[in-house]
């Protein structure tokens, strides 16, 4: 067998995303060959979910370029100039991935997918062709020009042609080796450092620090409802509504589970590796804080509701990220959107039978 080595780092290293095209039209033959690339991709349980939907017809590239475009963002204005673009779509996976991918919690059709996109333009860049990878366009409209069934979702687009050589040299930024790969364990970065357990003292000053930040925004919210006790007995409420001296109780509590948890996440991961979520329970802090004082103090009833279900969807984003660091911190929280969602139905009865109060 005649086995010729082709240099696969030489294309990695030309292809590039290629934001500039030239008006030469594009051969069949050789889209035809990335098909065929990215037929040949691996996928999860070779699942194949995807289907690339080559677009050449004039009127309709123009009309899925400014479904590209970021609208009133400068993004994506490139497109206009591609002789052709490529929407990958991903179908839904067979069952065996599926069912991978709920146990094991990761997006294989997404991965597939990407693979395949990559395969696609390896080959156009072998073949002298320019492609950029979109992920930011107007998914429905997309999906409405191309008749996009809805067990399909179109994932990426693909700008494809001959690069316009006056466009300038391609920027290859990437981070150096080291911050990218190791051999036989994980990085010794400052990250991985600071993503250590945290234990002993710092774990109990922390829990400490941890609460009293919380309470701080129960004490905050709390001087909103300290003379909010007529008020609330004067309010029309539903026959379901809990009698006023419950709310302390069940708040206390509630306060206290989510300090505990954002301590868990604190002390699994440390500060630097779960900034995002801890600062996501921060902001969610703040908004608890402001909401009683939008309806016991200000008495803005669409506002506060408004608020409420802002609250709740900072808190499900919590559980969600939370869920990811400590599986089991998550049912700390579950109590607390529970409660919020019994607090959202009072906070709306309560503000639509109250109109003058609220
Ligand atoms: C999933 C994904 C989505 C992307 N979306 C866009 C996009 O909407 N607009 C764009 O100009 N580039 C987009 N890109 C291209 C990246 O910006 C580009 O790959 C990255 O900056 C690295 O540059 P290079 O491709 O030239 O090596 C996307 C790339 C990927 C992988």
């Amino acid at each position: 067998m005649n086995e010729t080595r082709t240099d696969f780092l030489d294309l990695a290293t030309r292809r590039h995303s290629v934001r500039a095209y030239s008006a030469r039209p594009v051969d069949r033959a050789i889209i035809d060959r990335c098909l065929e690339a990215a037929r040949l991709a691996p996928s999860a349980c070779n699942s194949q979910p995807w289907t690339f939907i080559v677009i050449d017809d004039p009127v309709l590239r123009e009309a899925l370029a400014s479904a590209a475009g970021g609208g009133m963002l400068p993004l994506n204005h490139f497109t206009r100039q591609a002789p052709v673009l490529v929407a990958v779509v991903a179908e839904r996976a067979n069952m065996s991935a599926r069912v991978g991918s709920r146990v094991k919690d990761k997006p294989f059709a997404m991965m597939d997918v990407a693979i395949a996109a990559e395969h696609f333009c390896l080959q156009a860049a072998d073949e002298g062709l320019g492609t950029c990878m979109l992920g930011w366009f107007d998914e429905p409209r997309v999906r409405s020009l191309l008749d996009i069934p809805s067990t399909a979702r179109p994932a990426l687009m693909l700008t494809l042609g001959y690069p316009d050589h006056h466009s300038g040299a391609a920027k290859r930024r990437r981070k150096p080796m080291e911050q990218i790969s190791a051999w036989n364990r994980y990085p010794q970065t400052q990250s991985a450092k600071a993503s250590a357990p945290v234990s002993g003292r710092r774990s109990v000053a922390g829990l400490i620090l941890w609460l009293a930040v919380t309470y701080l925004a129960a004490v905050i919210g709390g001087a909103a409802t300290a003379r909010a006790g007529a008020f609330y007995a004067d309010l029309t409420r539903p026959p379901w509504a809990p009698p006023g001296w419950l709310f302390g109780p069940v708040w206390s509590l509630l306060y206290t589970l989510m300090g505990i948890a954002a301590w868990q996440v604190w002390r699994t991961r440390g500060w630097r590796a779960a900034r995002g979520p801890l600062c996501l329970y921060l902001a969610h802090l703040g908004v608890n804080a402001v909401w009683s004082w939008l309806f016991f103090a200000w008495r803005m009833g669409a506002v506060a509701f408004g608020w409420i279900l802002l609250l709740m969807a900072m808190v499900f984003a919590m559980i969600r990220t939370f869920r990811r660091i400590r599986p089991a911190t998550a049912w700390l929280l579950w109590p607390y959107l529970a409660w919020l969602i019994f607090a959202a139905a009072l906070a709306f009865y309560v503000w639509q039978r109250n109109p003058g109060l609220l």
